[in-house]
């Protein structure tokens, strides 16, 4: 990346939800139903670069070398640091996702959270891991868990002021891998935030889920408490169905599943059955990911290499919070 002086680049990790954030309360805010609890991984992120400046008549925004300065929901986002620092300059923003973009593999947290830190460093706030948590939240629910490292929870709460991520635990203690198997890199058909928006609406077990998350939630702190992977897994895996359960019981029902999605399922299943300790989580699109020990890493690539190619098995580690880079 080739940057004049001036600019303020932050990297933002992606995340995946253990525990899934799925309905708002408050679209506008971006306020959730429910808790929700995640793993921060090291292979995905994404790099921003921002710069506030007076020669400019709109925004100007780059992602992957593309123009996307028409993209409301940055500008909108902008809007909010401007009017926060009393700034009236528009930006130069060039960001780099290092994950495939709307694939249902979060590069809307790590994106949004990489644009909260390098655009209000930019703008002259010095904000604390918990405002840059809200702020991050303005673009992007899933965001709010980006800016820590390891498992994060979103404190759900009710207004603009209590609704933000907490660290659980940085650096995880646990031995916890992400496979991801990368089945399709192509932006979904249906947003993450247009299929959860429909749920709430439609969906008649709308309120069981968001019950259903409180009790899944306790049980996942337990188990990363207890340093217990097999509860954990158990746990993320029950709490993913019981997700997309929400988008198949819609009006009009809609699913991110594909046929390769299924044959990863059944793979973690048979792997389970021949005694791997492995488990899956799937989020708004087909990507499956796969929770492991580091121990079985090697098995699980086999079985998958046996029908993916060696490129489209992504291993992870938990990763760190957002930071700025230079
Ligand atoms: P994903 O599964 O990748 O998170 P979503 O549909 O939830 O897919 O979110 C994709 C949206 O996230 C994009 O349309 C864009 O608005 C936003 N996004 C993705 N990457 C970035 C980035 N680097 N900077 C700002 N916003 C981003
Ligand atoms: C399935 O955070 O992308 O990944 O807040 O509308 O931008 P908006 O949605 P987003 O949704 C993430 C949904 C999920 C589950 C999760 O990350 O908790």
């Amino acid at each position: 990346m080739h940057l004049s002086n001036g600019f303020i680049t932050a990297r933002a990790h992606t995340n995946i939800a253990l525990i899934k954030y799925w309905g708002k309360k408050n679209d506008d805010l971006i306020i959730p139903n429910n808790n929700s609890l995640s793993l921060t991984l090291d292979e995905f992120y994404t790099d921003t670069s921002v710069k506030f400046s007076n020669e400019l008549s709109k925004d100007s925004i780059f992602l992957d070398d593309v123009d996307i300065s028409n993209s409301t929901k940055i500008v909108n986002f902008l809007d909010i640091i401007r009017e926060k620092a009393s700034i009236s300059e528009y930006a130069y923003v060039k960001s780099y996702n290092n994950v495939p973009t709307s694939a249902g593999l979060a590069s809307s947290a790590s994106g949004f959270a990489a644009l909260a830190a390098a655009a209000s460093k930019a703008a002259g706030l010095q904000l604390t891991s918990k405002e840059l948590s809200k702020l991050a939240r303005r673009g992007s629910g899933s965001a709010t868990r980006s800016i820590f490292g390891g498992f994060a929870e979103w404190i759900k709460g009710n207004t603009d002021n209590d609704s933000y991520g907490v660290e659980i635990e940085n650096p995880v203690t646990m031995d916890i891998n992400m496979i991801a198997v990368v089945l399709n890199d192509q932006p979904k058909k249906i947003s993450s935030r247009v299929g959860m928006k429909r749920s709430v609406e439609t969906s008649p077990y709308y309120n069981a889920w968001v019950k259903q998350c409180e009790v899944d939630l306790i049980k996942a702190k337990t188990a990363i408490k207890e340093n217990d992977f097999n509860t954990l897994g158990k746990i993320s895996e029950s709490n993913a169905m019981r997700m997309h359960a929400l988008t198949m019981s819609a009006e009009p029902a809609f699913m991110y599943f594909n046929n390769d999605s299924i044959q990863v399922i059944n793979s973690v299943k048979t792997l389970r059955e021949n005694g791997v300790e492995c488990y899956f989580t799937m989020d708004a699109g087909p990507n499956v990911k796969i929770i492991c020990k580091s121990k079985d890493i090697k098995k699980i690539k086999a079985a998958l290499t046996k029908t993916f190619n060696d490129e489209q098995i992504v291993v992870s580690k938990p990763g760190c919070g957002v930071q700025f880079i230079n």
